[in-house]
């Protein structure tokens, strides 16, 4: 494979260290993006009359024939390519094997710096796109489980211990608009990726007379970049995706661990199916959740590749250094992270089987309705903080007698307060605790029912 920068060279690269140096066996990745700038960096060069158009037509006829064989993922991976530099290298090898020299036109006035922006910023945009599609995946199948049982009551917690009782859609519905937010973040990272680095040449501009706008518009681009050392050095779009990405595989790890908790023996609210669990080599009766234990784990990775391109970007000289090229693994493996990671929560929501009974009597036990004891105070006149008191005491007598809140006479409840009457038990009711979370966003089943057909419509609207 001849070098494109051999020139200056006399002697030969250290074989170990060509390898070091090699990027094709990930940036490959970026094989057909690369293509399409390429094809536009060509016309864009007949058009400035930089290059014949005869030679333009031949080098785009070139490389529609590259974009062809792009189509078989496994055309790269051929043993007579595995020396490739990286994917700007192997694209003009290829190219020249088709065109001839002309092909060597191809990077007039063009660095392998603003290339690579070029093919990595167009990837990036294709890939949001597929992510955001994937994340409405993720939120239908939330709202489809949530439809499923849409008023049957969950406890709900703080600090994980009994605090009052929600709907098991309500709980979804959070989950829904956590990836909401994540959706606004990515579509928010795209508009900033969006943007045409190519003509910036390796740090200064170039010097033919390419029309950057026109390329930008062949290529979907919102806009070009205007200083063109930021333009080549400048990973900033790659560090907004990756955190973007952080938050969901954040958001989906919490997802993951509620599910976990609530599949366990002594939760039991949810039952996951077969297709998403695992067994064990020893312990014959085990189902675990390993698929959600994953999505949990994987947050991790991503985390880490947010990390490292800080760490790889802070300190570096203006404009393009080679450390740069270490931002596609942690890029990649970003998307596919998350990609993975979404598709495995969708198909895990459409196994989920919901233990109705069992959340119903957890929900409505273990004194969830203390709160709804003492706003019955309140609105009998007395102020929140002796309400509270009352309840408090109300919740040690009837723990010492190991009885429910509904379970109490009213006699005994007189002996706590004078302004207890028969309405009590109403309003201390799984029912009328839930009906009563009224306020928007609340849990009560009126505002639920309204949220769940608002979140079907964003999902529906969006897709
Ligand atoms: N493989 C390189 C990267 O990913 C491409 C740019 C190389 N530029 C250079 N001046 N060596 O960053």
């Amino acid at each position: 494979m001849t070098k494109l920068w051999g020139g200056r060279f006399e002697g030969e690269t250290d074989p170990f260290f060509a390898e070091f140096n090699a990027s094709f066996r990930f940036d490959k990745r970026l094989l057909k993006a690369d293509l399409r700038a390429c094809r536009v960096q060509a016309a864009a060069l007949g058009r400035a009359g930089v290059i014949a158009v005869e030679e333009s037509d031949n080098i785009c006829r070139g490389i529609d024939r590259l974009l062809e064989l792009a189509e078989d993922a496994h055309w790269p991976d051929r043993a007579e390519y595995a020396s490739a530099e990286d994917v700007h290298s192997f694209i003009e090898s290829r190219l020249v094997e088709l065109v001839g020299s002309a092909g060597y036109k191809l990077h007039t006035g063009r660095s392998r710096n603003d290339q690579v922006a070029t093919a990595t910023r167009l990837f990036l945009r294709d890939e949001i796109d597929a992510l955001l599609s994937l994340l409405r995946e993720t939120q239908t199948a939330l709202i489809d489980l949530a439809e499923r049982f849409p008023y049957d009551p969950l406890p709900g917690y703080t600090h994980l211990q009994k605090a009052q009782p929600i709907l098991f859609s309500h709980f979804l519905l959070a989950y829904f608009h956590m990836l909401e937010r994540d959706a606004e973040r990515f579509a928010d990272a795209r508009r900033r990726t969006n943007v045409l680095p190519l003509g910036s040449g390796a740090l200064a501009g170039s010097s033919f007379p390419v029309d950057r706008e026109w390329m930008a518009r062949q290529l979907g681009f919102d806009r070009v970049t205007r200083n063109s050392l930021d333009a080549v050095s400048d990973r900033d779009y790659i560090l907004d995706f990756i955190n973007a990405a952080a938050t969901t595989m954040m958001h989906l790890s919490r997802l993951a661990e509620d599910l976990i908790v609530y599949s366990t023996q002594e939760f039991g609210f949810i039952i996951l199916g077969d297709a998403i669990a695992t067994g064990s080599s020893l312990m014959p009766q085990k189902k675990n959740p390993d698929s959600l234990e994953l999505i949990r784990g994987k947050a991790a990775r991503v985390f880490g590749h947010s990390a490292a391109m800080y760490a790889l970007v802070k300190g570096l000289p203006l404009a393009y250094n080679k450390d740069l090229q270490e931002d596609k693994e942690a890029l990649f493996d970003t998307i596919d992270t998350v990609a993975g990671s979404l598709r495995v929560t969708t198909i895990v929501l459409g196994n989920i089987e919901f233990n109705r009974e069992r959340a119903r009597r957890a929900a409505a036990t273990d004194y969830t309705n203390a709160t709804d004891l003492a706003d019955y105070l309140v609105r009998r006149g007395l102020e929140f903080r002796r309400a509270h008191e009352i309840a408090g005491r109300i919740v040690v007598y009837a723990i010492s007698r190991k009885l429910e809140l509904t379970e109490i006479s009213l006699d005994e409840y007189r002996a706590f307060s004078e302004l207890f009457s028969d309405d009590l038990f109403e309003s201390i009711s799984l029912e009328q605790s839930l009906a009563t979370k009224s306020s928007i966003g609340g849990t009560a089943p009126d505002r639920v029912r309204q949220e769940l057909e608002a979140a079907r419509e964003i999902t529906e609207h969006t897709k």
